[in-house]
């Protein structure tokens, strides 16, 4: 007989850590687009624009070395690391999202394409703070500045991966929201409430 279960889905630090991190990178974006085209500025003038990306800048690198402390030290890496476990079923979950498969392979926290893409994106959070510190010490990063080929090729690196970091936002929107709206909810409020015999459709075995 089905009986409702709570399913903890994200732990307190994981949900302040994802909409504090939203929040930021808005800012990140709109003032750097008002560095890059200063007709487009929200901020009113290009030294508050500045301001702004340089105090988030510090907000941006410290979330990317909390996620380090989370992945290692509060054993986030077990549920949501690239280990083969976790990667289990990719072949499967790919086929799933090209309409070749009609149900999701079960997995654990996060799907293998998931874990994948998010491995991707703090790979690319890391390459746009390391662009970003040469733009702001080029005098104590001359080799990153040099391997653009000068200031203006790194402003311009920057300014792509900038629309990376948007493509991939728009990507993520779209399929959380080809989810169960319980599960954004979740990324609200932590948890979300599921019929026990659901759990071989919904995949997330282990929870
Ligand atoms: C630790 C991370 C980051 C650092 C250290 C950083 C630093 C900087 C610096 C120093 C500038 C040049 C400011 C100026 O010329 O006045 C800049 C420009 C810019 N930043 Fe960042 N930034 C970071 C993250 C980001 C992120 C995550 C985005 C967007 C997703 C972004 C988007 C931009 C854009 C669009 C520009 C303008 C580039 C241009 O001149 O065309 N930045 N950033
Ligand atoms: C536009 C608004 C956004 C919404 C509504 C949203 C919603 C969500 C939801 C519902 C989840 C949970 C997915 C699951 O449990 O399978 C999630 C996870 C995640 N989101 Fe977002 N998200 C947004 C923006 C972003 C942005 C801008 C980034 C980073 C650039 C991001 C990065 C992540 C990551 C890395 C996870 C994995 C969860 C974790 O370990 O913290 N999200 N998001």
């Amino acid at each position: 007989m089905a009986t409702l279960q709570r399913i903890r889905n994200h732990d307190l630090i994981e949900r302040v850590g994802h909409w504090v991190h939203l929040l930021n990178l808005i800012l990140l974006v709109l003032s750097g687009i008002a560095i890059h085209a200063p007709s487009y500025n929200v901020f009113g003038s290009l030294d508050a624009a500045r301001m702004v990306h340089f105090v988030d800048m510090y907000v941006f690198s410290f979330i990317g070395v909390f996620h380090v402390y989370q992945f290692f030290a509060l054993g986030k890496w077990s549920v949501a690391g690239p280990t083969p476990r976790n990667l289990g079923g990719t072949w499967q979950t790919i086929k799933y999202y090209l309409f070749l498969r009609d149900r999701k392979p079960a997995y654990g926290k996060y799907n293998p394409l998931q874990i994948i893409s998010y491995v991707l994106l703090f790979a690319l959070s890391a390459v746009q703070a390391v662009l970003g510190f040469a733009l702001y010490w080029p005098a104590g990063m001359g080799v990153v500045v040099g391997a653009f080929g000068g200031l203006m090729g790194l402003r311009q690196a920057h300014y792509l991966v900038s629309w990376v970091f948007i493509a991939f936002t728009m990507i993520h929107l779209y399929l959380v929201l080809t989810q169960p709206l319980r599960l954004t909810k979740s990324m609200i409020t932590g948890s979300f409430w599921r019929r026990t015999a659901d759990r071989a459709r919904q995949g997330r075995g282990q929870y």
